[in-house]
């Protein structure tokens, strides 16, 4: 079966599914995006991360391209037409195609929107979470705006891809005061010897995680004690736990830290418990 993907009104094979060379984004990285898990075929906190994406627009100027409901339909019908069961969808939504100059082209300009989506391998992702992952922490060298999900993502490239040439799946930024921000597409969190859960407030030095918002419910919800501020690389190999979150990953236990063993190295029961009630706050259309 060959996979489709939305561009601009149609869908296509993904092999035919071409963007204009004068495209914003792939001129100059102008653009957002955004990436929602899809569980059973139904895609997850949809109303949440077309919310998070009306904000990114807004940020940057760009007009939101379509009504949200009609973006939705061609995320479900996307989704749909790749068959996909459990997996992700992604949206990128740019300025549009305009002759290259660095200002806004004319007003007008319609925004470019590319919608895929595609399966992934759910079992393999339980038994990831059964085994927990490795990081390593690398320095946070990203503009200030990181709140926004814009697809300028270099800094990101480049720290996962250290991260795979030390063999582990993911990369922790850390500010120059020694502070960890976030994953390299994910947000970080530990566990206190305590019990506390602390991860970084949703300041302008990471990005709002969708996945991050709907697990404070759970932690509410759990009675857990939540501490948002930011915590240092000393802190977090002293931890009881830690794990990060994301769409794609929901909760993940983290084990390793730049090659030290968080708690006793494997997988934590908060993280654990965490993983196992998201998806009863989470919300399913
Ligand atoms: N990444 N921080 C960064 C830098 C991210 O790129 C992401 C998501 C998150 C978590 O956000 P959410 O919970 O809304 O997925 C935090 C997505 C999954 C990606 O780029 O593929």
């Amino acid at each position: 079966m060959s996979r489709i993907a939305y561009v601009n009104g149609r869908y296509l094979p993904c092999c035919e599914a071409t963007v204009h060379v004068e495209d914003r984004g792939y001129q100059f990285s102008d653009g957002v995006y955004e990436v929602c898990e899809v569980r059973e075929g139904r895609i997850i906190d949809e109303r949440r991360h077309l919310a998070r994406l009306q904000r990114s627009l807004d940020e940057l100027r760009i007009r939101f391209p379509m009504a949200p409901a009609a973006l939705g339909v061609v995320l479900r019908e996307t989704v749909r037409r790749n068959r996909v069961r459990d997996g992700i969808v992604y949206l990128q939504i740019t300025r549009g195609v305009a002759r290259r100059d660095f200002a806004f082209p004319p007003p007008g300009t319609a925004p470019s929107v590319v919608v895929t989506a595609r399966n992934l391998d759910a079992a393999g992702n339980e038994k990831t979470a059964a085994e927990g992952i490795a990081v390593i922490t690398v320095p946070d060298n990203r503009w200030e705006r990181v709140d926004i999900k814009s697809i300028s993502l270099l800094p990101n490239v480049l720290a996962k891809q250290a991260a795979r040439e030390q063999g582990v799946k993911e990369a922790w930024f850390i500010d120059s005061d020694g502070r960890v921000t976030e994953g390299s597409s994910s947000n970080a969190w530990i566990v206190t010897m305590g019990g506390k859960v602390i991860t970084r407030a949703a300041d302008k030095g990471i990005l709002r995680g969708i996945t991050r918002s709907v697990l404070l419910e759970v932690i509410e919800a759990q009675g857990l004690t939540l501490e948002e501020r930011p915590f240092t690389v000393a802190e977090a190999y002293g931890a009881r736990e830690a794990f990060l979150t994301s769409a794609s990953q929901i909760v993940m236990p983290v084990v390793r830290i730049n090659g030290r063993p968080i708690g006793n190295g494997a997988p934590g029961t908060v993280a654990t418990a965490l993983r196992r009630d998201y998806h009863r706050h989470a919300e399913s259309a």
